[in-house]
């Protein structure tokens, strides 16, 4: 099938290269000159394990074509993937510019009868909207469909997920346009979900929102465990064994960041709101996220007495594992807190260090874990990096200052034994080695 994507960002770019290992010809098409020249010479915009290998063997084969023009990329397409950015807005809603940018250069250039699919997350009702857009512009509107195919990928794992989804969500008002979009994913696994745009539409800020709600209700748990002394892992562990419940997203900590949770809950609810209801659920969920890095600030500076003048060791910047994303990342705003509280901190991630210096140029980056941890009064683990796991660089500290705060939970308690060592993390009993 030849089809093109539109937008080379994480979802674009990782769905292309996916598309193409398929065996299908895709376009992708961005506008950014310098991107789309470094993906023809096999450079990649981000860190996505295994993404480069992959987008030069399908380049390789001539089954992925970058470009910068649009009357090339969607001359034959018979599928056009929108993959653009959604932001959200001041107000929490998502900004669909970029979307609507793009529908109106679809109209103008499409030669030929077409579906044109959302996969970027946008509010019920966008794809009305992009086929309105279509229709103001042309006399031959009916022809091109408009359909909804979101996306579920997680940064870090974007190839495995899209090779293996656990469902492919349809969101098509024909049958010609249901069917091509079975045939473009027929070599995947997982159920198929054929329904209406906007439940299709509607399915991806359901399942984001449910997510994001398990972790701000682990997270509670968390701290009412931390008041009662009972431990939050074994808590997680014995609720997760219920298969109406499930051990996935269970994991206590500083909260959930990166570029889909903390928009699309946003996004959902301001929906909601413009529909005139208040979704009070959701909105907590949002507040417990934001209260949950705030109250992880607010322990250390008791244990500390002040924050004034001590130098904090901060180990993770990125929003999570395996990915140099650091976009609403809890490392990030913890940070700020931090420093607003008066403490010099200086960071080290293993791959997240020059997108943090773009969104907090003043930042002090040491470029291991053993420089960050010299000499500083105690040490935060804020992202669950592998190698932050195994606490042996606390040998390289004395022991007076052998203080670690893991706002991540993912050092095992039972080997922690090096004398002097004060342990604190998300509702688990602190530990202290004298
Ligand atoms: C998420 C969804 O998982 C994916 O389906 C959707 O397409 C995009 O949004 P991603 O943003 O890559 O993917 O991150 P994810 O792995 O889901 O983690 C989100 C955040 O939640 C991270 O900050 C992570 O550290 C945090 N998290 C996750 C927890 O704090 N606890 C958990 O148990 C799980």
């Amino acid at each position: 099938m030849i089809i093109t994507i539109i937008g080379a960002g994480y979802v674009g770019l990782t769905s292309a290269a996916v598309y193409a290992r398929l065996g299908h010809t895709v376009w992708l098409l961005e506008c950014d000159e310098k991107k789309s020249q470094d993906l023809k010479n096999g450079i990649i915009p981000f860190y996505e394990p295994g993404l480069k290998e992959l987008v030069g063997e399908v380049s390789t084969l001539g089954h992925l074509k970058p470009t910068t023009d649009i009357k090339e990329a969607i001359r034959e397409a018979q599928l056009v993937f929108i993959c653009v950015g959604t932001p959200s807005r001041e107000d929490g809603s998502a900004d669909l510019s970029q979307v609507e940018t793009v529908a109106q250069q679809i109209a103008s250039h499409l030669g030929r009868s077409c579906v044109v699919v959302n996969k970027s997350t946008v509010p019920v009702g966008t794809a009305e909207r992009v086929q309105s857009i279509i229709k103001r512009s042309r006399i031959d509107a009916q022809e091109i469909e408009v359909a909804s195919c979101p996306e579920f990928l997680r940064e870090g794992n974007a190839l495995h997920d899209l090779l293996n989804p656990d469902r492919v969500v349809i969101g098509a008002a024909s049958e010609h346009a249901q069917k091509l979009l079975i045939a473009v994913h027929d070599q995947l696994p997982g159920q198929r979900v054929v329904t209406d745009v906007k439940t299709a539409e509607m399915i991806k800020y359901a399942s984001n929102a449910f997510l994001a709600t398990k972790i701000s209700f682990i997270n509670e748990m968390a701290n009412v465990c931390e008041l009662v002394g009972a431990n939050i892992e074994d808590v997680a562990r014995g609720m997760g064994s219920d298969p109406r419940i499930g051990s996935a997203f269970l994991k206590a900590g500083i909260g959930y960041g990166g570029s889909c949770f903390p928009k699309d809950t946003r996004a959902l609810s301001s929906i909601a709101a413009e529909y005139n209801y208040d979704f009070q659920l959701l909105k907590s969920v949002i507040e417990v996220n934001q209260r949950q890095r705030e109250r992880f600030v607010e322990k250390i500076q008791k244990k500390l007495t002040t924050l004034s003048g001590k130098v904090i060791a901060v180990l993770g910047l990125t929003f999570k594992n395996n990915t140099d994303d650091v976009r609403e990342s809890s490392a990030i705003d913890i940070i700020r807190l931090l420093r607003a509280h008066g403490a010099v901190v200086r960071a080290y991630d293993p791959v997240g260090s020059q997108n943090a210096r773009k969104i907090m140029p003043d930042i002090t980056i040491c470029p291991s874990i053993e420089t960050v941890v010299k000499g500083a009064d105690a040490v935060c683990i804020l992202t669950e990096w592998n190698e932050f796991q195994s606490l042996q660089w606390l040998e390289s500290i004395p022991p007076a200052k052998r203080i670690v705060f893991d706002g991540r939970n993912i050092c095992d308690v039972a080997g922690i034994n090096l004398p002097g060592t004060f342990y604190m993390s998300v509702g688990r009993p602190d530990i202290r080695i004298t």
